[in-house]
C-alpha cells in the first residue's frame, strides 16, 4: 500500500504539466537559471582599450539591487589573496526585457512576457599591470558575491593566443555547450574568445541568452569574450508597429561592456570596435548587418593605416565569400573587399554561412601553390559554424569568385568547429578542431622580408567532411 501511494505520488511528479511560461514558445517552464536574482549571473570579461592595463566585467541581477561592487585584488598564491582586494563601485543599466524602452519608446516583446525587470551592472578596472593574473568578484545584494575568477591582463609583447568560433545560434545550451566547453578544455590559457556573431537565434529572447550564459558557465568569466554582432543579432521588437528597422538586441549593451568609437553614428557604439591587443596583434569587428556598411568601411580603412601590428585580422558576421549554398554577399563584398585588400588584412573570420571554409587571396601565378609551403598569400578568409545549425556548401565551391583571385583549400560541412589562433612575432599558426579536438585543418603563415608565406598548410589527414560521407541531419527545429 504505502509502495502503491509511493508510485503514484511519482507518476503525479513525473505527469503534472510543468508550470507553463508565457515567456517560452515551447510552453515550457522557466528553468531556474533564467530568472535574475539578488545573486549576480551572467558573468562576463569584455576588453577595454589597452587590454595591458584594463579589463570590464559586466553582471545581471534582478531589480532589487540597484547600486553595487566589485573587487580586485592581484592573484598571489597566499591563501588569502583577497585581503590586499581594492573595492569598485558599479554601474548599473535597468532593462525590462518584457517592456524594453528604447529613445523614450516602451515596447512590447511577447517572448519575454512574464519575465522581470533586470538590473546589468559593470565596472572596468584599470591601472592594471600588464601580463599579470588578476583576481576579481563581483556582488549583487550586500553579502551576494559572485566566486572569485581569475584573468589575466593582456601582455605588451610575446605570444598570444586565442579561440575563434562561428555561429553557435541554436540548440545553444543542449548543443553549442559541448562545443565551446571542448574548445576550453583544450585551450584554457586562450587570451580571449571572438564569436563571429548570431550568438543566439532570436536577438531580444531573454531564453536564449540565459542558454548562452549558461553554455559558458564560468568560461566568460575567466576569458574574456569579443562578440560580434551577427543578423540574428538583429531583429524587430515583437509588438512595434511603428518599427521598420530590424535593431541591436535589447541585451546587447547592457550584458557586453565593449569599446564605444565615438567617430562612428550612436547604433554602430559596441559593435564596431577594434582591440590592439598586443604589439603583434591588432583585430578589428564590424557589423555587417547593420546598412551602413560604407561607414564601416572609411573606418576601418582608416583604423588598418594607422596600425602597425603585425598581424591585423578583421572579423564580421557575413562573410566576404560565401559557402552556404545559394548564399552570397555581392554588396558588401563591393564595398569592403578593396579595404581588406588595400591593407592585405592577414585574417578574415567570418560565421553565417553555417558551413566550413578557408581560403586565401594569394599571388602566386599558380593559384593552387599557395597551399603548399611557399605560395604567398595577401589574405587569408574563414567562414566556420561552432552551433548545430548546418547547410550545404555552395555546389561549385568558390569558383563563382574566380575573378576574385580567392582559392578555396579546405571545407566541411555538416561539422561544428572551433578554431586556435596564435601570433607570435613574424608567425601566425591556425587549427580548426572538431568537438572531439581532432585537427581538420590548419596552415601558418609567415612575414619576413616584406613577403607573407604559408609555411605549412592543410596537414591534417581527416577526410573532408560533407553531407555524403557523415551522419544525418534533420535540421535543429526539434532541439530542446
Ligand atoms: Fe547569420
Amino acid at each position: 500500500m504505502r509502495f502503491v501511494l509511493f508510485l503514484s505520488l511519482l507518476i503525479f511528479a513525473f505527469t503534472s504539466p510543468a508550470q507553463a511560461h508565457p515567456g517560452d514558445q515551447h510552453g515550457e517552464a522557466m528553468p531556474p537559471w533564467q530568472k535574475a536574482s539578488s545573486w549576480p549571473d551572467r558573468i562576463v570579461v569584455t576588453l577595454a582599450d589597452q587590454p595591458q592595463n584594463r579589463f570590464s566585467v559586466t553582471w545581471r541581477t534582478d531589480a532589487t539591487v540597484s547600486e553595487t561592487i566589485a573587487q580586485i585584488a592581484v592573484a598571489t598564491e597566499d591563501a588569502r589573496f583577497d585581503l590586499a582586494a581594492e573595492t569598485m563601485s558599479a554601474r548599473t543599466e535597468p532593462l525590462n526585457p518584457a517592456l524594453p524602452e528604447l529613445q523614450g519608446t516602451v515596447y512590447q516583446e511577447p517572448m519575454n512576457a512574464g519575465i522581470e525587470a533586470a538590473h546589468f551592472h559593470s565596472v572596468t578596472f584599470t591601472d592594471l599591470e600588464p601580463d599579470t593574473v588578476y583576481a576579481y568578484r563581483v556582488r549583487g545584494a550586500r553579502g551576494a558575491w559572485s566566486e572569485w575568477f581569475q584573468t589575466r591582463t593582456a601582455a605588451e609583447t610575446g605570444p598570444v593566443k586565442f579561440i575563434y568560433v562561428g555561429d553557435a545560434q541554436n540548440g545553444v545550451m543542449s548543443h553549442w555547450s559541448r562545443l565551446i566547453r571542448a574548445s576550453y578544455a583544450a585551450v584554457p590559457d586562450a587570451d580571449f574568445i571572438l564569436h563571429a556573431g548570431d550568438l543566439v537565434n532570436r536577438a531580444s529572447r531573454d531564453f536564449e541568452w540565459a542558454e548562452w550564459f549558461k553554455a559558458v558557465s564560468h568560461i566568460h568569466g575567466m576569458i574574456p569574450a569579443l562578440p560580434v554582432a551577427g543578423n540574428h543579432e538583429y531583429a524587430r521588437l515583437g509588438l512595434s508597429p511603428n518599427q521598420t528597422d530590424r535593431i541591436l538586441s535589447i541585451f546587447w549593451r547592457p550584458q557586453f561592456t565593449l569599446p564605444i568609437e565615438g567617430e562612428l553614428p550612436a547604433d554602430l557604439h559596441e559593435v564596431v570596435y577594434d582591440m590592439r591587443y598586443s604589439q603583434d596583434l591588432h583585430i578589428f569587428i564590424l557589423s555587417t548587418q547593420n546598412s551602413d556598411i560604407q561607414t564601416q568601411a572609411d573606418w576601418l580603412n582608416k583604423q588598418l593605416a594607422a596600425s602597425d601590428a603585425t598581424w591585423k585580422v578583421v572579423s564580421m558576421h557575413h562573410p566576404i565569400f560565401s559557402s552556404g549554398r545559394g548564399r552570397d554577399s555581392a554588396d558588401r563584398r563591393a564595398v569592403l573587399l578593396p579595404v581588406l585588400e588595400r591593407h592585405a588584412v592577414d585574417l578574415v573570420l567570418q560565421g553565417h554561412d553555417h558551413t566550413y571554409a578557408r581560403g586565401a587571396i594569394g599571388q602566386t601565378p599558380e593559384r593552387l601553390g599557395w597551399r603548399d609551403a611557399g605560395g604567398q598569400v595577401q589574405t587569408m578568409f574563414v567562414n566556420s559554424v561552432s552551433g548545430p545549425k548546418q547547410y550545404e556548401f555552395q555546389e561549385t565551391g568558390w569558383d563563382m569568385y574566380e575573378k576574385d583571385g580567392v582559392e578555396l583549400a579546405r571545407r566541411a560541412e555538416n561539422t561544428p568547429f572551433y578554431q586556435i589562433i596564435t601570433v607570435d612575432g613574424d608567425t601566425l599558426h591556425y587549427e580548426a578542431r572538431t568537438v572531439l579536438d581532432q585537427l581538420y585543418d590548419d596552415f601558418e603563415m609567415r612575414k619576413s622580408g616584406g613577403v607573407k608565406q604559408i609555411t605549412r598548410g592543410a596537414t591534417s589527414t581527416m577526410e573532408e567532411r560533407s553531407y555524403q560521407n557523415t551522419g544525418d541531419y534533420p535540421g535543429v527545429n526539434d532541439l530542446k
